[in-house]
């Protein structure tokens, strides 16, 4: 009895061990998904990272997977191979982020999540990381959300009430490489089922509201090892000025409609900057670049890029922040 339950014990940690490298490389039908005709409709599941499954927990998991097309180059919606190169190309310096993923929940007629029918609510102001029932709606979901995250293994460091009623914030990180895009892409799809459950829909639309409604963003958090360190303000100055020759291709790559969806989040209010210019400037919130007080009074840490869209791939903001940083001189 006792050998059995041991042998019983063993098997569920052999179970509980199971690495990426143990998934196969699976297939679905990409005409289904518009992505393929249906006369050569196989798609490519590359399992690229592996989580416990928040859902049927035991030994169930999540597995993350990149697309590939049936002549073996990446579907167009796979951004994280090119992601990852730049990646592999920057260890050396060992990239941090660090992600606040905005959102909306809305309720099954696509209106924000406790508001009145056919009405507003108050004007914004006792919202934001409010309390109470006529301030916060939807508690509960963003709850059952960080729980599922945290069993699952996310590196999921807080969240929030946002300044829209209904709208929400969790941070994901620090996460070094390509782990943020996985890391983050896993924490949606975990909202995605937990919103579900609860009969309301997350969307990640930067400006869900038109008129005197903040929109959404996911502000990233950026550093290299050299900013992390005495003195890493003069590198954080530097990757500003660089960040600053290229602000049109970050605005390209920061949402997935080549800043036609940012377009109408980054108007310079609702504290944002302007979409046409870039900025940067210490605890500004008005600006394209945050640098935070904590880090100018320290001379060191890390700076935050405020522009990239709350529907944003996070594999292309993290890529092209490489790229521009650290691979082009
Ligand atoms: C980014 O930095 C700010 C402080 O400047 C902090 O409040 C926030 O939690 C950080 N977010 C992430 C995701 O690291």
């Amino acid at each position: 009895m006792a050998r059995l339950r041991t042998i019983n014990f063993l098997q569920k940690l052999i179970l509980s061990l199971i690495l990426i490298s143990d998934c196969p490389v699976w297939n679905y039908d990409g005409s289904s998904t518009y992505q393929a005709e249906g006369s050569n409709s196989d798609m490519y599941l590359h399992p690229v990272a592996i989580y416990r499954d928040p859902f049927r927990r035991g030994k169930n998991k999540l597995v993350l997977c990149e697309v590939y097309k049936y002549n073996k180059t990446p579907a167009e919606t796979n951004k994280r191979q090119s992601c990852k190169k730049a990646m592999d190309k920057a260890r050396d310096v060992h990239p941090w982020f660090g992600i606040e993923q905005e959102y909306t929940l809305l309720d099954s007629t696509k209106y924000p999540f406790g508001w009145p029918k056919n009405g507003f609510p108050g004007p914004q102001g006792p919202y934001y990381c409010g309390v109470g029932a006529t301030k916060v709606f939807g508690r509960d979901v963003v709850e059952a959300h960080y729980r599922a995250c945290l069993y699952a293994g996310i590196k999921i460091a807080g969240c929030n009430a946002e300044v829209m009623p209904a709208q929400w914030e969790f941070q994901v990180g620090p996460c070094e490489g390509i782990d943020m895009g996985d890391q983050l892409w896993i924490a949606r799809y975990i909202l995605d089922r937990v919103a579900e459950d609860f009969g309301v829909v997350v969307t990640y639309d930067p400006k869900p509201m038109t008129g005197d409604w903040n929109g959404a963003g996911a502000h990233t958090n950026y550093s290299t090892k050299e900013m992390r360190e005495p003195g890493g303000i003069k590198a954080i100055e530097e990757a500003i000025k660089k960040l600053g020759k290229q602000h049109a291709r970050h605005i390209k790559a920061y949402d997935p409609k080549g800043g036609e969806d940012n377009k109408r989040r980054l108007t310079g209010h609702h504290e944002t900057s302007s979409i046409e210019d870039f900025s940067a400037g210490v605890a500004n919130r008005g600006a394209s670049i945050r640098i935070p007080r904590q880090v100018a009074e320290d001379g060191m840490g890390y700076l935050e890029d405020r522009r990239p869209a709350s529907n944003c791939d996070p594999y292309s903001v993290t890529e092209v922040i490489i790229v521009t940083t650290v691979l082009e001189e």
